[in-house]
Formats: structure tokens, sequence, C-alpha cells
């Protein structure tokens, strides 16, 4: 490039300031009204408010073990299980606690029990949030929510039905990024969302793995948690219809299997409610792609791996640092108990567990309730329904309130 080239190209894109959120940028206006980058106001320490404890019923000894109910000050582990006797002891000893049952059928019927964690395998979670509620007790259940739409529908009917609290342990809600995305976009940074996207990466999930094979050839976008959230769990809007495409596997499992699943990835372009498009990828056939990543472009900024790039834009303005501004934010997530792990993806899987309990020693819905997660886990549903008619575009039913 000449260096008249590489001079006008400068101008033409303006200055670039990049600052960390909260200490340089003196604010920014948004439609003529000032609003702050950063949630400073938040506590830097975590405070108990109560004395109450939550006896709580840990079930599934694979993932469910990854958790730290025990180290919570508002929690005791009261009973744990699982089907498998070597998974049980397991439970037992993370979780130092000496009472146990052989199924979740048996556990619920403990009248000690407050909540049930369900840690199962994915295609029961709706059958066995039902039976939770049904005997009483809250519920948090890993995602996703269900696998079917007749399921999620049980499940709303007896959230309603028994106004117990369901939470659903949505890891990327808890990521720091989306954290952040999350407070960004509250605050009317982002304007609308125009455009965002969701991914989710893992290869060779789709193997004979887990209780009774349960992830063998299984339909990525019966697993779109971990993607959605990148939409969902930042604005609490929804998508309204979809349009997706398959890759056919290349494995013999892809020819043959319970799901009658031909698909290996998936890709969804979704419509929200706000008037956008959110697309969202969901990957066990791809090598070298791995985790879940998310990038959001709003109307006045656009936001991708904790730095928020801001435009001069059409009723944005910030003060005091040249025309345009990159924002480098760091973890603002709430404090968590004193000793209490943040455990592994991205930390937050502490986080998951202190707002479920919080949300029951306060006696208020968990950021993740019923609604938030049927949101996340009903468009993968129809996405998968769309590939399976090569992308026709289908409407999603809503199921709020
Ligand atoms: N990042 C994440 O959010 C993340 C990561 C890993 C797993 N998960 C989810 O966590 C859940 C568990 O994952 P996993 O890898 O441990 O699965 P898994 O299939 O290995 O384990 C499920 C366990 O549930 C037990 N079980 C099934 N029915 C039961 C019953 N009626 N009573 C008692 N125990 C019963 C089984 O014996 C098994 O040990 C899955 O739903 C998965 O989708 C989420």
């Amino acid at each position: 490039m000449k260096k008249n080239d590489q001079l006008s190209r400068r101008n033409f894109l303006g200055k670039i300031t990049t600052v960390t959120a909260g200490l340089a940028v003196a604010g920014i206006t948004i439609s003529g009204k000032q609003v702050a980058p950063l949630q400073d106001s938040d506590p830097k320490q975590w405070k108990q408010t109560s004395d109450k404890k939550i006896r709580i019923g840990v079930v599934g000894g694979g993932f469910g073990s990854a958790f730290f109910w025990h180290q919570h000050p508002n929690c005791i582990v009261e009973a744990v299980s699982d089907l498998q006797e070597d998974r049980k002891k397991k439970l037992m000893k993370v979780y130092n606690c000496d009472k146990s049952y052989e199924s979740l059928e048996k556990l619920v019927l403990d009248d000690k029990i407050d909540a049930v964690a369900v840690f199962t395998d994915a295609p029961s979670h709706g059958r066995h949030i039902v039976e939770v509620l049904k005997h009483g007790k809250h519920c948090i259940t890993a995602v996703p929510l269900s696998m079917t739409l007749e399921d999620i529908n049980r499940v709303k009917e007896w959230k309603e039905k028994t106004g117990l609290k369901v939470m659903m342990a949505e890891t990327s809600l808890y990521r720091s990024d989306l954290y952040n995305a999350k407070s960004i976009y509250e605050k009317g940074i982002f304007g609308k969302i125009v455009y965002s996207e969701g991914e989710y990466y893992h290869p060779n999930v789709d193997t004979a793995w887990g209780y009774k094979e349960w992830r063998n050839a299984l339909p990525p976008m019966l697993y779109p948690t971990h993607a959605t959230a990148y939409y969902i769990g930042v604005t609490r809007k929804r998508f309204s219809s979809v349009s997706s495409l398959g890759f056919r596997g290349s494995a013999p499992r892809y020819k043959n299997n319970e799901y009658n699943n031909p698909f290996s990835s998936e890709t969804a372009l979704f419509e929200t409610s706000e008037g956008g498009m959110s697309r969202i990828n969901v990957f066990w056939g791809a090598e070298g792609a791995h985790g879940e990543v998310g990038r959001l472009f709003g109307e006045f900024g656009r936001f991708d791996k904790n730095v928020l790039h801001l435009g001069k834009g059409i009723g944005a303005k910030y003060e005091g640092i040249g025309d345009r501004t990159q924002i480098e934010y760091g973890d603002n997530r709430p404090p968590l108990p004193p000793h209490m792990d943040k455990g592994g993806h991205g930390g937050s899987q502490g986080y998951l567990t202190n707002e479920f309990i919080m949300a029951l020693v306060e006696d208020r819905e968990p950021l993740i309730d019923v609604y938030e997660a049927i949101a996340m886990t009903a468009p993968g549903i129809m996405a998968h329904k769309s590939a399976l008619k090569n992308g026709e575009r289908l409407n999603i039913p809503s199921f709020d309130k």
C-alpha cells in the first residue's frame, strides 16, 4: 500500500482509541442519554444475607459431580443418586454426603429435600424435571431443558401449576464475555442487536458416549443452548422463525441411529423478535474448532471476545476520546461466597451454583428461569426439523406466559 493510500485509509477510518472499561471513557451518550459503560456499583465482596439452608439432592455422577453445592454457606447436600454404583460413590465423596438413593425416582420421595439438581442424560431431562416438580421440589437441570416440544410443554405446565423454581445450568450465561455483553445490552449501549453469532464446537462428542449412548449421532441442534445463549442470554428476546441446513456425517452411525439423524453439524439462521438475524452453529464434525463463542453486532456497537467496538453511529456518541473507540472489558461477574470454586466452562459452574441457591434463599426467579431456558432450547428443536426439510423456514412457537 502506498503512503498516501495509508493516510487516506486512516482518515477514512478515523482515530481508534483503546481503553479499559470503567477507567478512561468519560461517558457514552445514546440518543441523548448518558450511560455508564460498566456496572461499577456491584459489590466486590459476597455478603451472607440469610442463615437459610437449602437442602439439595444431586442426581447424575458425571457432570453432576462438577458443581459446588457443598461449598455454599446456604446449602446442604442432603442426598445424592446415580443408577450406577461407582458414580453414586463418586457423588457421595465429592459432596461429602453419606445419604444416597438408587434412583432419582427414590430420591424425590425424601421429605427433607427442598431442591433437586438433575444432571442425568439429556433425553431424560424433561421426564426427570417433571418428576421433581410433581414431588414439590425446586429443580436445576443440566442443558438442554428437554429434547422434544412435548417434554417442554410438560415442564412448562408443571412449573406453572406448582410455582416451584426451575433453572437451567447454561454455562455460557456465566462466561465473562457473555455476562459483560448482557450488561452492555441492558444499558442500551448496543441499541438493538442487528445480527449475532453463537457457536458451539465439540468434535467427536457424537459417539457412543453417555448413559445408554445418548450422544451417539445426537442431532446437533437438539443441543443448542451453549450457542443460542449468545443471543437469548444477552437480550432475553426471542427467536421467531428459522431456516437451517445440516452436513451429512460420514461415520456409519449417521446411516442408522436412534434419532434418525443424518447430520453431524448444523447451521441455523434465526429471525429475532427485535427484527434482526442470528446465526447459530453446532458442529460435532469439524476438527480444529472447539468450544463456545459468540459475537454481537448492535446498531451502535459490536462486541467480540470481551471487546466492545463503538462507532460514531446514529444516536450513539461518546465523549472525550476521539471519534471511535474500543473498550476492553475485564471480568465483571458478581462476587461468590468465600472459598467457593468457580470450576470449568469459563469458570461458570460456581456462579450457576450460587445463582440457584440464592434464587431459592431470596424466593425469586433465577437468572435462567424456565422461560429463558425454553427460549434457548426449543428453537434448536425447530432448527433440526428445518434442516431435515432442507432449510424450509419454520415458525418457532412461543412458550412465554
Ligand atoms: N457445559 C455444560 O453445560 C455441560 C457439560 C457436560 C454435560 N452437560 C450435561 O450434563 C448432563 C450429564 O452429562 P454427563 O456427561 O454426566 O452424562 P452421562 O450420560 O454420562 O451421565 C448421566 C448419568 O445420569 C444417571 N441417571 C440416568 N437416569 C437416572 C435416574 N433415573 N436416577 C439416577 N441416575 C440416573 C446415569 O446413570 C448417568 O451416570 C447431560 O444432560 C449433559 O447434557 C452439560
